[in-house]
């Protein structure tokens, strides 16, 4: 087994995303600049901003922090968004989800200008991500996609099982790997919470993605000998032994799997990885107007 290594990958592409924005400052011009709305104080969601922020830190964009209050009334939110489409010193935004229950999720992301929606979640973008279009794909499946293309893993004619349908994983990722294009071209099969015999079909994956929300769901004997396999889960499970009382664990049950895979990204320091370095890549795109011209 050979790791698929978001750590490493994520700090080499930092890197030449640093360099760029390095060059654009000697050049006179100001750096790149994303603003993260988060409402309330999910822990979960808290840990990821904060990911955000130090990743914008990292590469030298600069990043706004914009907390709301758990009770914020959907129209100061929309406000909010108003005011960041229109703002001309950020190139990208997000509102990290979920949100608290009264609001409306779909209605706030669709009040975000496609140009500056650089989580991709906009219909417009999921839209033209479906149709093979320049997008801003959404952060995790482009994460995804390029960690296999730095392995040059080989996509082509390969069978993709994914396991999860979720709008922000799942569905795009089907869209962009069965796109007819390089890095693409896979035949790809999607599974669910209802999907009969998923064994049966997960075992058929020459490349398995595991993006269900449940801790060590894949299990070996649901995996071909020598498939690839790429874990999208972050779920936090009780730890005695730890001084926080929980730990890390994916989707797949990395010690077994391990041991049948031919490649396998672990959890922590996989696809989560990934899918921060892309919310930047999405970022630099729109700073440079190279998705809507
Ligand atoms: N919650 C879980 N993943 C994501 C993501 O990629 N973007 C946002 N905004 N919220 C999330």
């Amino acid at each position: 087994m050979q790791l698929l290594d978001g750590k490493r990958l994520a700090k080499e592409i930092k890197a030449e995303i640093k360099a760029e924005v390095d060059q654009l400052l000697r050049q006179g011009r100001r750096a790149p600049a994303l603003a993260v709305i988060m409402v309330g104080d999910n822990p979960a969601s808290a840990t990821y901003v904060r990911n955000k922020m130090r990743s914008c830190e990292q590469v030298g964009f600069r990043s706004v922090d914009i907390h709301l209050p758990e009770d914020t009334a959907q129209d100061e939110l929309l406000r909010v968004v108003d005011e960041l489409n229109s703002d001309p010193e950020i190139d990208g935004f997000i509102v990290q989800l979920p949100l608290p229950v009264h609001l409306d999720e779909q209605l706030i992301i669709e009040h975000i200008r496609p140009e500056k929606d650089v989580d991709g979640f906009h219909p417009m973008n999921l839209g033209r991500t479906l149709l093979g279009l320049p997008a801003f794909n959404p952060a995790t499946p482009k994460g995804i996609v390029e960690m296999l293309r730095r392995y040059q893993i080989d996509t082509e004619g390969k069978h993709v099982v994914i396991a999860g349908r979720s709008n922000i994983v799942g569905k795009p990722l089907a869209a962009m790997l069965v796109q007819k294009a390089s890095g693409a071209n896979a035949t790809v099969t999607v599974c669910h919470s209802r999907t009969k015999d998923l064994a049966n079909i997960t075992l058929q994956a020459d490349i398995l993605v595991a993006a269900i929300g449940k801790p060590e769901f894949i299990t070996v004997d649901m995996v071909k000998p020598g498939a690839v396999v790429v874990d999208v889960g972050i779920n936090s499970v009780p730890d005695a032994s730890r001084k926080s009382g929980y730990r890390l664990v994916g989707d797949v049950d990395f010690e077994s799997v391990s041991k049948k895979a031919s490649w396998i990204s672990p959890v922590p320091g996989g696809v989560g990885q990934m899918t921060v370095v892309a919310l930047l890549e999405n970022t630099l795109l729109a700073y440079k107007k190279q998705i809507y011209k």
